[in-house]
């Protein structure tokens, strides 16, 4: 029955996808649609071959019950097996793109560049080139969220400044092992989420958990720039690809209507100390942000303040060492003023901040125009490569709800696009339902739905990936119903 309902709501798709709309935008060939996915969510194989043990291994193994439905990465969507079928589900929704990323653990066992997986690096090989073979561009992420665990403890984490080599290290050998197929790299996924969530948990001192969180945003944006330069100087005249990072770029909205300055504020502390540091003029942490941390430092009887300074010669060295701006959108939140208290801004930035939206809940599309808008007009309106947005839902095949969020947020993207925004890519979170970090497998962003209690992993399409279909063959969006 329920295959019938899906066959008739398919065939009414595609039927309206010659139907003449002005409203609805069309999809310029040159720009890329995709879906993403990550190491540690999908591929499973958390010791196969000569692995090394990830941080995530070690975190859910010791923590089961804290991952919603008690789950781990161990198998997951089983993608390090299953990655031929992967490609053709991605093929058969005929997207241009498929962002993926790359387990540190299972290329570099150990950390050191003298210990390579060959196991690890020809299972990112086969995945180039099954993707290149069915026309599909790859664009993988070195880092995403999932650190080697023997770095960790010899290090204690980002925080600390010898990770900036670790992680060059690593990014070299990934780009002399994969770089002659890959065109777009991204080194590193939402340094802004991965450094708050890290710290806030580790952490019982919320004091030493900001200075944390800050120290491991400015080691990474160093590695990301030493990354960016080692391309430069060994790859980029055989390789010719772009390299670039990516940013959790939150919309904000001031409780008090007109108030700009907040939302700035709150944009600033979180979004914009990525981008300032590379795509502004001058380079380093927007200034509001120095000053309201220096200040709160100071009345804490700190000597100096809790928000390290780039030396003049890292400014120059992180400024304009990226090819193009990757941005995830999900989340809308609501800002108002703090008054400041015994002479401390509250939080540091002075502003309280609640989420307007989450990824699974209420969607509000301008959100993500408010974003693109303002990067274009704040950072030289850089290139930018969408390639996170969409929603989780529970374990539903018809899953309109989440065809209303692409199609709404889609037609904005367009409309941020005709508007002059350099835009290049739009890629749904997420291709496969998968493993959602604290959530576990309580939360499914994917076009396809996996059984997690089959050991087949078996994937299913939803409505949305025939949706997606439809919208691909006519490069259009087309109508949608609730
Ligand atoms: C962004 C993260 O990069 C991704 O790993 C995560 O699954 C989604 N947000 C949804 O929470």
């Amino acid at each position: 029955m329920k295959t019938v309902l899906l066959a008739v709501q398919i065939l009414y798709f595609s039927s309206q996808v010659s139907a003449v709309d002005p409203n609805l935008p069309e999809i310029p060939e040159n720009f890329l649609v995709g879906a993403g996915s990550s190491a540690y969510q999908v591929e499973g194989a958390w010791n196969v071959s000569d692995k090394g043990e990830g941080m995530w291994d070690r975190w859910t193994h010791n923590n089961a019950s804290y991952f919603g439905s008690g789950g781990n990465g161990d198998i997951a969507a089983d993608s390090y097996h299953k990655y031929k079928e992967d490609v053709q589900l991605l093929k058969s929704m005929k997207l241009d793109v498929y962002r993926f990323s790359i387990s540190w653990s299972r290329v570099l066992p150990t950390g050191s560049p003298y210990r390579v997986s060959r196991d690890g690096i020809q299972y990112y090989k086969n995945l180039i080139n099954e993707l290149l073979a069915n026309g599909i561009v790859p664009f993988p992420t070195m880092y995403h969220f999932d650190d080697l665990q023997s770095l960790m403890e010899k290090t204690g984490g980002w925080a600390n400044e010898s990770m900036v080599e670790y992680f060059a290290d690593y990014a070299r050998v990934l780009f002399r092992e994969l770089g002659p197929k890959v065109k777009h790299w991204t080194t590193i996924n939402e340094l802004n989420i991965y450094c708050g969530y890290i710290f806030y948990h580790n952490e019982t001192d919320p004091d030493l958990a900001f200075s944390a969180r800050y120290r491991c945003v400015h080691n990474q944006l160093k590695a990301h720039a030493r990354a960016y330069h080692i391309y430069n100087e060994e790859f980029r005249s055989t390789q010719g690809g772009q390299v670039g990072l990516v940013v959790h770029s939150t919309n904000y909205v001031p409780v008090v209507a007109g108030d700009v300055e907040s939302s700035k504020i709150a944009f600033d502390f979180d979004t914009g100390w990525i981008m300032h540091p590379i795509f502004s003029m001058e380079g380093g942490y927007p200034e509001v942000m120095k000053q309201r941390i220096a200040e709160n430092s100071r009345a804490e009887g700190l000597s100096s303040s809790r928000l390290p300074e780039f030396s003049p010669e890292w400014t120059d060295y992180i400024r304009g060492s990226s090819d193009y701006l990757g941005i995830n959108h999900f989340v809308t939140s609501v800002v108002e003023r703090v008054p400041k208290r015994n002479g401390r801004w509250y939080d540091d930035l002075g502003l309280r901040r609640t989420q307007l939206t989450t990824s699974g809940t209420r969607i509000y599309p301008e959100g993500i125009g408010a974003v693109l808008r303002q990067i274009r007009d704040e950072y030289y309106n850089p290139p930018v490569y969408i390639l996170e947005n969409g929603m989780a839902e529970g374990a539903t095949f018809n899953d309109t709800d989440r065809i209303y969020h692409l199609h709404f947020y889609m037609k904005e993207v367009m409309s941020a696009l005709n508007d002059g925004c350099d835009i290049r890519s739009y890629a749904v979170w997420s291709l496969l339902d998968s493993f959602e970090w604290v959530a576990g497998y309580t939360q499914r962003f994917g076009l396809i739905h996996v059984d997690f209690n089959h050991p087949n992993r078996t994937r299913t399409p939803k409505l949305s990936s025939y949706w997606m279909k439809a919208v691909m063959e006519g490069r259009k969006l087309i109508p949608i119903w609730r």
